[in-house]
C-alpha cells in the first residue's frame, strides 16, 4: 500500500498534544500515514471476518467442492458452470453472480484458485489443496462435516456471548444460549446433531490418524487398547488395521454415542462415563478429549486412566498443544481459534494447553514419564507412562 502523501515514513504517528478541559492529554493522530492506513484496513478486515467462515459454510452446504472436483478432474469452472453441474444441489433460481462473490472471497483465503480471462473478464475456479479437504472421499468423509458441525444453529447462538465467558466463567456461552443445556447433552438428545458430530469427528480424524500411524510407533507391544471418547471408532479401527499385535480394541464413549457406532472387526463398543471408570487395558488412546475439560476434570479423567493401566502402561493422548509464544502463523492461529471455540461451546475453563501444562497434569494424575511427539501441525501426541 503506498502512502497518499510525501510525509516522512519514519514518523509512524505525527501527533500533537492537546490538553482537554478535564486536563487529560490526548494525541491527535495523523491518519494519512502508512501505518494508520494499514491499521484502518486491518480492523475492517477483522470486523468483517465472519464473512469467511460463513462463506465456507455456504460452499459446503451447496456442495461446491464436489461439483468442481468431479472425481479428480478439478477443471476450472465458472460459477454458472458449477451451478449447472450435476453434483451441485442447486435449484434453477440459483444466482451465479452471488456464488462468484463467495468464490472470490474464499480464493483470497486460499480455498480456490481463480483463473481469470483478462479479455472476457470471465472467472473460473478450481480447488487448492485446502479446498480439496472439503471433497467427499470414497468413504463419504471430508472436512465439510466439521465445517457444518461448527456452524449449526445451536452453536451459532453462543458466539455473541463470548464476552460472558470473561464476566462469568461458571456457565458456558453455549449453555446460556441454549436454555441451560451443555453441548454434549444436546448431541445426546438430538439425532441430527449427534450424527453430524460423528461424521465431523470421522472426517477430521481419519487423515490425522494416517499421518500418526506413519510417524509414531508407540503401539508396538500393546495387546489390549481402549480408545476413551472414541466416537464412531474410526481411530481404533485404523490403529488395529496397522498393528496386528493389538488383539482387542475397546471403543469407550457415552452410551448414546456408541449406540450409533458401526460394527468394527476386533472392536467392542462400551458405553460409560470416563469420569466414573475406564475399562482396563495395556494402553489407553484418547484423541481430542482433554482439551474440552477443565484442569480438575482432566486430572480426574487421567487419574481414571492411570487406574486402568498396569505399571509401565501408557496413556497416548493426541491433543492440540499451544506454543508458548503468540504469533501470526497459521498454526498458532488455528490453535488459538480452537481454544476460543472450546471456551465458548464446551467448557468456559476447558482449554488448549501448552506442553508444560500437559506435563504437569500428567504428574498430578500419577504418571511418572512424559514425552511429546510433533507428528502433525494441529495435534501433538502426548505419551504419559505409569
Ligand atoms: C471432540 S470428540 C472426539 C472424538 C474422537 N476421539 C475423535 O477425535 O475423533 C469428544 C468425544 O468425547 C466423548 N465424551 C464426552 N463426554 C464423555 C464422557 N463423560 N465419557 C466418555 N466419553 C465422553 C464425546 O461423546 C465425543 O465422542
Amino acid at each position: 500500500m503506498t502512502k497518499p502523501n510525501n510525509c516522512d515514513h519514519s514518523l509512524a504517528y505525527q501527533s500533537s498534544h492537546l490538553l482537554n478541559m478535564d486536563h487529560t492529554i490526548t494525541m491527535e493522530v495523523d491518519e494519512s500515514t502508512e501505518s494508520r492506513n494499514q491499521a484502518r484496513l486491518r480492523i475492517l478486515e477483522l470486523a468483517n471476518m465472519i464473512s469467511v467462515p460463513m462463506s465456507l459454510n455456504a460452499i459446503v452446504r451447496l456442495n461446491i467442492p464436489d461439483a468442481i472436483w468431479q472425481n479428480g478432474a478439478n477443471i476450472p469452472l465458472s460459477a454458472s458452470q458449477i451451478l449447472s453441474s450435476s453434483s451441485s444441489r442447486l435449484s434453477h433460481t440459483a444466482d451465479a453472480e452471488n456464488l462468484q462473490r463467495i468464490l472470490r472471497l474464499l480464493t483470497s483465503h486460499g480455498v480456490f484458485n481463480e483463473h481469470a480471462d483478462d479479455h472476457s473478464g470471465d472467472r473460473k475456479y478450481s480447488l487448492t489443496d485446502v479446498g480439496r479437504t472439503l471433497v467427499t472421499d470414497s468413504s463419504g468423509l471430508s472436512y465439510g462435516a466439521y465445517v457444518l458441525q461448527h456452524h449449526q444453529e445451536r452453536l451459532m447462538r453462543a458466539w455473541p456471548l463470548v464476552h460472558e465467558a470473561v464476566l462469568d466463567a461458571s456457565v458456558e456461552p453455549f449453555v446460556k444460549a441454549n436454555g441451560g443445556v451443555t453441548a454434549y447433552e444436546c448431541y445426546g438428545k438430538d439425532e441430527e446433531m449427534n450424527g453430524l458430530m460423528l461424521s465431523a469427528m470421522s472426517g477430521v480424524s481419519v487423515p490425522f490418524m494416517k499421518a500418526l500411524l506413519d510417524g509414531y510407533d508407540g503401539f508396538d507391544g500393546v495387546e489390549k487398547l481402549v480408545d476413551v471418547g472414541g466416537s464412531a471408532g474410526d481411530c481404533l479401527r485404523m490403529i488395529l488395521e496397522k498393528h496386528g499385535n493389538i488383539k482387542e480394541g475397546i471403543n469407550f464413549d457415552l452410551p448414546e454415542v456408541v449406540a450409533r457406532a458401526p460394527n468394527i472387526p476386533g472392536v467392542t463398543h462400551v458405553g460409560g462415563d470416563m469420569f466414573q471408570k475406564i475399562p482396563t487395558a495395556d494402553a489407553i488412546f484418547m484423541k481430542w478429549i482433554l482439551t474440552t475439560w477443565t484442569d480438575e476434570e482432566c486430572k480426574l479423567i487421567m487419574t481414571n486412566c492411570n487406574k486402568a493401566l498396569p505399571k509401565g502402561g501408557k496413556l497416548i493422548a493426541c491433543e492440540p498443544v499451544l506454543p508458548e509464544k503468540s504469533d501470526d502463523s497459521h498454526r498458532t492461529r488455528a490453535l488459538l481459534a480452537g481454544d476460543i471455540f472450546v471456551m465458548t461451546i464446551y467448557r468456559a475453563k476447558g482449554k488448549h494447553r501448552t506442553e508444560e501444562e500437559f506435563r504437569k497434569l500428567g504428574i498430578a494424575a500419577g504418571f511418572s514419564h512424559f514425552r511429546a511427539f510433533y507428528v502433525d501441525y494441529f495435534y501433538t501426541v502426548l505419551e504419559f507412562q505409569k
